[in-house]
């Protein structure tokens, strides 16, 4: 499977921390808010992924994660104009999705809880149609809300309902085959101009082919559009890494752990930060033998 990061947009509600900066190169406490999404991909053993931005950041993300191969992993880039929908990914991504199933996930979702990476190689392996994830909130009324049937498939899936169905929110995480490419070319502008990524998810539920995993109440998923939920992630990151020694979203222990990499690889990215508390996590992490 292919995975794609989607980080353009304007970021207009964190403005002017968005001015000259994406927002997706915001830090989350103590790593850029790209290393968050990108590890999740990692973790469904997806290692061939393209990172889309707007042409101004572009080039910043190239500096900062380069082309994988540190992290045993493969990453290219692509420009987004402007931000025409989240839907235009797959048209964008087309070549690097070839014919191959995908895994889009939004540069600015995080998300955390047990047992992630095993569910998410389940799904991975086993994609027929489409895969979304849902989280229950208090406010689904904000959200694309999705309700499903007792064996897990979508039956409704509403936008910002006023009386909604239920309380799953869709997440910025989706999977799909390969069909998704010919479903986006197929999606028109929707009245605020955007290719709207509820459209594609549409497509697939009008086939009876989409369904809807439930994160669960011990799960985190966090937002980090505005400025207080971006400043909570951090403090919600930094409480979690403090409490139990342990790094969220740390790319090069995830590597390791996942085997990209082995640890004198791992080790060694670790020296190179060695002046930050992320180095010295990486080279104990990869053990006191090197
Ligand atoms: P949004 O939060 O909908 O938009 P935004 O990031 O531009 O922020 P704001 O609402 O403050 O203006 O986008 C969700 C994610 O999808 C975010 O990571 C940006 C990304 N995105 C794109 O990369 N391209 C797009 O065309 C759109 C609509 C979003």
């Amino acid at each position: 499977m292919k995975g794609i990061v989607l980080a353009g947009g304007t970021g207009t509600r964190l403005h002017p921390l968005t001015h000259a900066v994406s927002k997706q190169m915001l830090p989350v406490y103590n790593k850029p808010m790209i290393y968050y999404p990108l590890s999740v991909l990692m973790l469904g053993g997806i290692r061939d992924i393209l990172v889309i931005s707007s042409p101004s950041q572009i080039g910043l993300f190239r500096t900062l994660l380069g082309d994988g191969s540190s992290l045993g992993i493969s990453l290219d880039y692509a420009e987004q104009p402007q931000a025409n929908g989240i839907a235009e990914a797959f048209l964008i991504g087309a070549e690097h999705i070839g014919d191959d199933p995908v895994a889009l996930v939004l540069g600015d979702n995080i998300f955390h809880g047990p047992g992630f990476s095993t569910m998410l190689h389940d799904e991975v392996k086993n994609i027929d149609g489409c895969v979304l994830f849902g989280y229950p909130v208090k406010d689904p009324e904000r959200y694309g809300v999705g309700e499903t049937d007792q064996r897990g498939h979508l039956v409704s899936l509403e936008e910002k309902p006023a009386r909604p169905r239920s309380n799953l929110a869709i997440t910025g995480l989706y999977l799909y085959d390969n069909d998704v490419v010919e479903i986006a070319r197929g999606v028109r502008p929707s009245a605020r101009g955007e290719l709207e990524i509820t459209d594609v998810n549409r497509a697939y539920l009008d086939q009876g082919r989409a369904r809807l995993v439930d994160l669960g109440r011990g799960f985190a998923w966090l937002d980090t559009g505005t400025h207080d939920s971006l400043l909570q992630a951090g403090q919600f990151v930094q409480v979690l890494e403090q409490r139990q020694g342990v790094r969220i979203a740390c790319l090069e222990e995830i590597a390791f752990r996942m085997g990209f990499i082995d640890s004198a690889a791992c080790y060694a990215l670790g020296s190179r930060l060695a002046k930050s508390e992320y180095g010295a996590y990486l080279m104990a992490i990869a053990g006191a033998d090197h």
